[in-house]
């Protein structure tokens, strides 16, 4: 639903700009960037290839309607052809996420892949001979599958050593050429869409959420973003420390920010419409910013909710250079709480209406 009310704004800014102001590239500076995105699985393949494990997307899909990423755009292979494609295109920037499980297919226990620095290696030296800008996200919903077994991943604080190992491999690898690094892209939906809902891996919910095996949609969530804040936080801090002076390069987080309307004018709707924004965005950039999370959530979810120590609260705070911001849609929020209403997301007890 949220694809089709996207590519709705998109089409119709289109129609906009192209009838009434006719915007050029001579009207920005040469500086700004346009650019192309991807993500490591959804275009890569070859995911048996170059000695890559199996991350935690491979053995979801493969238990599931037989869809998967095994071969996708076939990248791996066809990097060049794609790489002269957005050449063409005239974008100045591109932003690409790396396969953890073929840096290190064992996580921090075993060995850096070589065959998988020299793959990125290859597409970062082929972008910046063209004079497309990098961007890259270290963090893209994919996480060796390896960890999952060893310790239950984002479910356990162990993913943080691990986390901060994995950014530290990249920053070193690649840091030279790299100047924008994304830590996560889109925490919130790994978490809901993983944790909450139990649509993608490692497809965890309780009812009436979603009707998944195992899981609990009212406590797993925050355990989970819990690790990820942190996690985040451990990469900055080894960025900050041992690279950021030697490589002058800026590092920051991709937020899916949805923005929520009232859907009337009532008091409850217009809290509403604030507390699904805490929910779903505020609930990873307060901790990165001010050092916790929104006190709407605290009070909401009491315990359920995971603390941070002082220690932790310190390591937290500014830990951006820049945000980046996926925006598909606005949607309406209806308060779930003095009326009744089924709720289909956990933003704060909202119902929230993407029509
Ligand atoms: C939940 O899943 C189980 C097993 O797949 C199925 O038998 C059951 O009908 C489902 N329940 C609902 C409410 O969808
Ligand atoms: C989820 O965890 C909470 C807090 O521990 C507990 O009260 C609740 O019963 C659990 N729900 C399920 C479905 O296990």
């Amino acid at each position: 639903m949220g694809w089709n009310n996207g590519l709705i704004l998109i089409f119709s800014l289109q129609f906009f700009l192209s009838n009434v102001y006719c915007l050029h590239r001579s009207q920005f500076k040469p500086s700004f960037l346009f650019g192309t995105g991807t993500s490591s699985y959804q275009i890569e393949g070859a995911y048996l290839e170059g000695n890559r494990a199996l991350s935690n997307w491979d053995v979801f899909t493969h238990t599931r309607d037989g869809s998967n990423g095994d071969i996708a755009d076939d990248h791996y292979h066809r990097y060049m052809e794609d790489i002269d494609l957005m050449s063409t295109l005239g974008v100045n920037s591109y932003w690409f996420s790396i396969s953890w499980s073929r840096i290190l297919p064992k996580g921090r226990f075993g060995d850096v892949n070589q065959a998988g620095i020299s793959f990125y290696n290859k597409v970062i030296n082929a972008i910046l001979a063209r004079g497309i800008e990098p961007f890259v996200t270290i963090h893209h919903f994919d996480v060796p599958q390896e960890l999952v077994d060893q310790y239950g991943a984002w479910l356990s604080s162990e993913i943080r050593k691990d986390f901060g190992y994995f950014a530290e491999v990249c920053f070193k690898a690649f840091g030279d050429r790299v100047k924008y690094w994304t830590t996560f892209n889109e925490p919130n939906m790994v978490t809901k869409l993983g944790y909450m809902i139990g649509m993608h891996p490692p497809g965890r919910c309780s009812q009436p959420f979603g009707n998944c095996t195992y899981g609990n949609s009212s406590l797993e969530p925050y355990i989970v973003a819990h690790n990820i804040i942190l996690s985040h936080a451990t990469a900055v801090d080894i960025y900050r420390k041992y690279y950021q002076a030697k490589q002058g390069g800026h590092i920051g987080i991709v937020i899916a920010a949805t923005w929520y309307e009232p859907l009337m004018t009532t008091t409850a709707d217009i809290l509403v419409a604030k507390r699904a924004m805490a929910f779903n965005q505020y609930w990873f950039l307060d901790p990165i910013f001010f050092g916790n999370y929104p006190s709407v959530m605290r009070q909401m979810l009491g315990p359920n909710l995971p603390t941070f120590t002082p220690e932790e609260k310190t390591l937290l705070k500014e830990k951006l250079d820049f945000i980046g911001i996926n925006q598909y849609t606005t949607t309406y929020a209806k308060d779930c709480i003095h009326s009744t209403c089924v709720i289909d997301a956990f933003d704060g007890n909202a119902l929230v209406l993407t029509t």
